[in-house]
């Protein structure tokens, strides 16, 4: 099956791995994917690692010369002076990223992350050339009562104003249900085709048909070797963001490879 957009898997460490670990992780990674470090090769799937903040530059290094893109969990909403332990999305552009994670359902549930705040930091991204990946998703009270839908919509038009003017190409939308995330318990292919699709005809009818046709509409929650495919094999789901099972390079290899071997049927 074709994909209409560049397919993109990401990863997504959260709080884990030391540098140690990132370093045999990247050698593993090296080793059971040679295409990715190959010049003139152009994989048909673009792969993002997300490690902390602190290991952008470690993870930059291990996989420099490579199609393998690297993107942060966080920006600071501000531009940069006395914000102590804050990192600016020019600093992490700086290290060499292209895209940064936004309005994580951790960062707005467990640091009270509001959708102003959120907004910011998607400005901060655009200002500095990082695409964001916009995160959204309903918890489980929401969507055993039905709401699913108007409570992503909610979260969508908070951040119109941020997206309003963007160019094709510079946005990813990341569906991950709240109740699916690190839990075991996964969307069905159909909830996260019926979301991507609402995802894709919200950006289509809000921001413009240009942004709505290469948008990638990522779903995230329990992804793993088992059952990506299935994700990705539905016309709107153009990708995956992958925590826990992104810990392991052989679980990467595996979820990577059973995409690609869905490309070639
Ligand atoms: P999970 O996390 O794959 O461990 O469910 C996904 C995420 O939070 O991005």
């Amino acid at each position: 099956m074709m994909h209409e957009r560049r397919p993109l898997l990401a990863a997504n460490w959260k709080q884990n791995l030391l540098w140690h670990d990132i370093e045999s992780y990247c050698e593993d990674l090296r080793a059971g994917l040679p295409d990715y470090f190959v010049e003139d090769s152009e994989p048909a799937i673009d792969l993002l690692i997300c490690p902390p903040l602190c290991y952008l530059g470690l993870v930059g290094a291990l996989l420099e010369d490579s199609h393998v893109y690297s993107g942060s969990q966080l920006v600071s909403m501000e531009g940069g002076g006395a914000f102590t332990g804050e990192v600016s999305a020019q600093m992490v552009a700086d290290l060499g990223c292209d895209y940064t994670i936004i309005g994580h359902s951790e960062r707005r549930n467990l640091f009270g992350e509001t959708e102003e705040q959120i907004g910011r930091r998607i400005q901060q991204a655009f200002d500095h050339d990082l695409v964001p990946i916009l995160c959204v998703g309903e918890d489980l009270e929401t969507r055993r009562a039905g709401r699913e839908q108007s409570f992503v919509l909610r979260q969508l038009d908070a951040q119109l104003q941020y997206l309003g003017d963007i160019d094709a190409g510079e946005l990813v939308v990341a569906y991950e249900p709240i109740w699916a995330i690190g839990t075991g318990e996964n969307a069905s292919a159909e909830d996260a085709q019926q979301m991507a699709r609402l995802i894709r005809e919200w950006v289509g009818s809000k921001v413009s048909s240009k942004v709505s046709e290469s948008v990638q509409v990522l779903y995230g929650g329990s992804v793993k070797a088992g059952n990506i495919v299935e994700y990705f094999s539905q016309p709107d789901v153009d990708g995956a963001l992958i925590g826990g099972a992104s810990l392991s390079s052989e679980s990467m290899i595996a979820m990577l490879q059973a995409c690609l071997a869905q490309l070639r049927i």
